[in-house]
């Protein structure tokens, strides 16, 4: 550990999908820190500035790292002022530091009102700052430090974000069409399976490209943060800019430059397309990927055990559902005549292993915001020890 950099640990908070908590487990414990709870839909974990920054950096599954305060019990309004004014608030705020109850969320909890939550909340840090620093009025006009409080059966999990836009938006999405999945539920998704960058990665329904452009991004060693900016480097009072720099040269050093990979992505739609080639561009793995306007019905590959990953039309939200059912059965077809390959799909189309054809092997419930979907396996047989032995040796594995 750099001391330059590291100057005092926190407990950190990495929201998740529902359903994907041991992706980003696996994720933070490959980047040696230690975990301390993993719950529903978040993972706690204990680190310094230099956490914060390789977190920021290098996790593709969780959309934001946040510095947790406290968990404070409080049934009523006072209870929440007077525990709130108690906790350290000077050991996150500088004097000048802009700070405002940004989000308020409660489930099962006396209090619930989000707006009461968060101005009772303010003024509880003000009437703390005040007597911290000895002053009665604050300038706010420093760096942010947006609180997060989250009421569960009467219980206030207090979090300040660090990083600001949120960890999805790598900086490369610069064109999008309708129903894009998130790019953190891609690489989640992605990493449930087996596929390594010496695999072959087929999307049918490419859309803007997401699933493509994030597993060429794993395969060539590119962080999801390595090219935007992050709220905390500006915590110069509590993170020292050598953390950041740190993360952003290792980010640097674990960069690929020769890789071969075996990653499509097709679309019927052309401006899909065009959208995918743009931001595959943008992310840096254009010449990666084999992008190609074609229909599902026309899918083909001339090699075995290959993984098609996607997420088909659902119905909610685009195409209709009459026309999903035919949709899902030439799907089915098309991976029928793919030899030894495995299927992954998310989805929330209910119908989707009857239409294909076949039953799921694994099937996992995910959350994609609200939308209750499923992400199911279809698996093909592993290549022999023999074939995969051979690419290992050949160092294209990642
Ligand atoms: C839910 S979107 C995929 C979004 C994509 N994963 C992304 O991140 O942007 C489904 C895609 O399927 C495409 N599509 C619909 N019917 C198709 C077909 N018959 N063959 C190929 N693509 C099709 C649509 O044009 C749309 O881009």
């Amino acid at each position: 550990m750099n001391q330059n950099c590291q100057k005092q640990e926190w407990e950190l908070i990495a929201p998740c999908h529902f359903g994907l908590e041991a992706v980003l487990k696996r994720e933070i414990q490959d980047l040696d820190l230690e975990i301390s709870r993993v719950e529903d839909g978040k993972v706690t974990f204990r680190g310094g500035g230099e956490a914060v920054a390789a977190a920021n950096v290098f996790l593709r599954t969780t959309e934001r790292i946040f510095l947790k305060v406290a968990d404070l019990h409080a049934e009523t309004f006072d209870e929440l002022f007077e525990k709130t004014k108690a906790l350290p608030w000077e050991s996150f705020i500088p004097p000048n530091g802009k700070f405002w109850v940004t989000k308020a969320n409660s489930v099962k909890s006396k209090l619930f009102s989000p707006s009461d939550i968060q101005s009772i909340m303010k003024k509880a840090i003000v009437e703390r700052l005040k007597t911290a620093y000895g002053l009665t009025w604050f300038p706010e006009d420093g760096p942010a430090y947006p609180i997060r409080v989250s009421f569960m059966k009467d219980t206030a999990t207090i979090g300040i974000d660090s990083s600001g836009l949120s960890l999805h938006k790598r900086g490369y999405r610069q064109m999008t069409v309708k129903a894009p999945i998130t790019e953190t539920l891609a690489s989640a998704l992605i990493m449930l399976t087996p596929w390594r960058a010496d695999r072959i990665l087929v999307d049918p329904f490419c859309g803007s490209g997401t699933f493509p452009i994030e597993a060429a991004m794993m395969a060539a060693g590119i962080a999801p943060g390595a090219k935007r900016d992050f709220l905390a480097e500006k915590w110069t009072n509590i993170i020292s800019p050598s953390c950041w720099k740190q993360a952003r040269e290792k980010a640097g050093d674990l960069v690929k430059k020769e890789i071969e990979t075996d990653i499509q992505g097709y679309d019927i739609d052309p401006a899909a397309l065009k959208a995918a080639r743009a931001n595959a561009k943008m992310a840096g793995v254009d010449h990666m990927i084999h992008f190609q306007q074609r229909d599902v019905k026309d899918l083909r590959h001339p090699k075995p055990f290959g993984f098609l990953i996607a997420n088909p039309p659902y119905g909610e939200r685009i195409g209709e559902m009459e026309e999903l059912s035919g949709l899902y059965r030439t799907l089915g077809e098309s991976f029928s005549r793919l030899d030894r390959w495995s299927m992954y799909l998310i989805t929330s189309y209910e119908q989707a292993e009857r239409d294909i054809g076949r039953k799921a092997d694994k099937n996992r419930k995910v959350y994609n915001g609200m939308m209750k979907t499923y992400f199911y396996q279809f698996l093909g047989p592993k290549p022999e020890r023999k074939t995969a032995r051979a690419a290992m040796d050949a160092g294209r594995r990642f």
